[in-house]
């Protein structure tokens, strides 16, 4: 098909804003994600400021990190946030029972949540506990976080030395409430999440954004269910989908992951379009306007742990292959930008399709990182027109910000290269330039020995005439290239 590959861009025919929340992170208490990740204490030797490691502050303030929830996840539904409040030393200790049954010290805490979030310059996506939790608890905890004013636990939050209130800018009602968060039927979670929403108070003049937890994967009852009985009561609901090369009981390692198993692997991260799509139809049944938000607070790549680690600490390896899964995904979420209002991708650090790994003192990127960097500018961009057929192979998402046109590529064929036209129909290209991330194995990936083997480099094999761009795409790359709108 002699049209295959060429897209057509209008960039004055504007399709909508991506929201910069769909750069959101996840960061949850399990295995090393926040211990030895994030949070170090201030005692530590590795460099820190109020016991949050900078080496990770730096690294994600560079990809400009949106929003972080927290504090899971599973652990989100038997957390009880008093337990991390005052002096370290004397706060109490639990069993992390679904994360490999260690014990937490609760040195992480609210307190020391909202300082990473200042340090890193991310908003607070707060997840609350229905699982195990009281309305109460998740009432006092709200008014802990945002009560300006005289009450018993603004009152108590000053003793603990932060005098003015946080923002909180989203809230979610529980976690998974399906599985690991109480094994709830859908009526029974819609109507606690209608009671315990009732007492997410606003204490403050901006509005909280509230999350309803919505369905795994493809449980389209789950989501009608709520929609129906709740819509009116949330701003979110949530939806979670990880991509796995082969049932969940069997999954496949990062290193030496079987590449003919690749397509299966994919086919689950494609799926997420199929998912949006189907849960959106639902949506627009109880809410044409597209009020609520499809928050998409969980997804990216679920593989074996790293061979010799606890299994209940999801720690894998991270590839080029990663890197193709967020690239796409990302695309996916830019397209459905009416629904999709935010996405954390799961974890933050050490902990499954991860931006950062850690090791003591070490840290490195991974390629999933620098996807995120690759697709910055995409951040509160406009979407504009770039239609087209493109290979079963790629994919792409076209926006524009600031005079600057960003076009970013994934192209996940392993052994193809494609080359893709971009036309534009109303003007020239300026100046262009591209950067990427390329692989030449599925398994190419960063270590501690190698950490710049997957990192960001100038691209250059694109050609541009008047208003026509080539760019030749190599098989297992990540490409944005930019623009200057003319
Ligand atoms: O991200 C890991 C876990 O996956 C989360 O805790 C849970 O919500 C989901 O099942």
């Amino acid at each position: 098909d002699s049209d295959l590959n060429k897209i057509q861009v209008t960039l004055n025919r504007e399709k909508g804003t991506i929201s910069r929340y769909v750069y959101g992170q996840f960061a949850e208490h399990l295995g090393r994600c926040i211990y030895d990740g994030v949070w170090v204490g201030t005692d530590s030797e590795i460099p820190n400021v109020n016991g949050i490691r900078q080496d990770v502050v730096e690294a994600l303030k560079a990809i400009q990190v949106p929003v972080i929830r927290w504090p899971g996840g599973c652990f989100a539904d038997e957390y009880h946030w008093k337990d991390g409040i005052g002096p370290t030393e004397e706060r109490a200790t639990i069993v992390n029972t679904h994360w490999g049954g260690v014990t937490e010290n609760n040195h992480f805490g609210t307190h020391e949540f909202f300082e990473l979030c200042r340090q890193v310059g991310a908003e607070a996506y707060i997840n609350g506990n229905v699982g195990s939790g009281t309305v109460q608890e998740m009432q006092e905890w709200v008014e802990y976080m945002t009560m300006d004013g005289i009450s018993p636990m603004s009152k108590l939050r000053r003793e603990n030395g932060q005098d003015e209130p946080w923002k909180v800018n989203f809230f979610g009602v529980g976690n998974e409430s399906w599985g690991c968060g109480g094994n709830m039927r859908p009526e029974y979670y819609a109507d606690l999440y209608r009671r315990y929403q009732t007492y997410v108070r606003q204490y403050t003049k901006e509005p909280l954004y509230k999350i309803a937890c919505g369905p795994n994967i493809d449980d389209y009852n789950w989501m009608d269910v709520l929609m129906k009985h709740a819509a009116p009561f949330m701003d979110g609901i949530s939806l979670h989908h990880y991509a796995l090369a082969s049932v969940w009981e069997d999954k496949r390692p990062a290193l030496g992951f079987p590449e003919k198993e690749w397509f299966s692997l994919i086919d689950s991260a494609l799926k997420m379009d199929e998912l949006i799509t189907r849960h959106s139809t639902i949506m627009d049944k109880y809410d044409p306007d597209k009020r609520v938000g499809l928050i998409v607070d969980e997804w990216g790549s679920w593989l074996a742990v790293e061979p010799g680690t606890n299994p209940g600490f999801l720690y894998q390896q991270n590839t080029i292959r990663d890197a193709m899964i967020a690239s796409l995904t990302l695309n996916i979420f830019h397209k459905h930008a009416e629904r999709v209002q935010m996405a954390n991708i799961a974890q933050m650090v050490n902990v499954l399709q991860a931006m950062i790994l850690t090791e003591g003192a070490e840290m490195i990127k991974t390629p999933t990182y620098h996807v995120f960097d690759l697709y910055k500018n995409h951040q509160d961009a406009t979407l504009v027109d770039a239609d087209g057929a493109v290979s079963g192979t790629t994919s792409y998402t076209v926006s524009k910000k600031g005079g600057v046109m960003t076009a970013s590529f994934c192209n996940y064929s392993l052994t193809d290269a494609e080359t893709v036209t971009l036309s534009r129909v109303d003007g020239e290209f300026g100046e262009v330039t591209a950067e990427g991330i390329f692989g030449n194995k599925t398994d190419d990936h960063n270590s501690f020995e190698n950490p710049e083997a997957v990192a960001k480099q100038a691209f250059t094999d694109f050609a541009v005439d008047g208003n026509e761009v080539t760019i030749t795409l190599p098989p297992m790359s990540v490409v944005s290239l930019y623009a200057m709108e003319n």
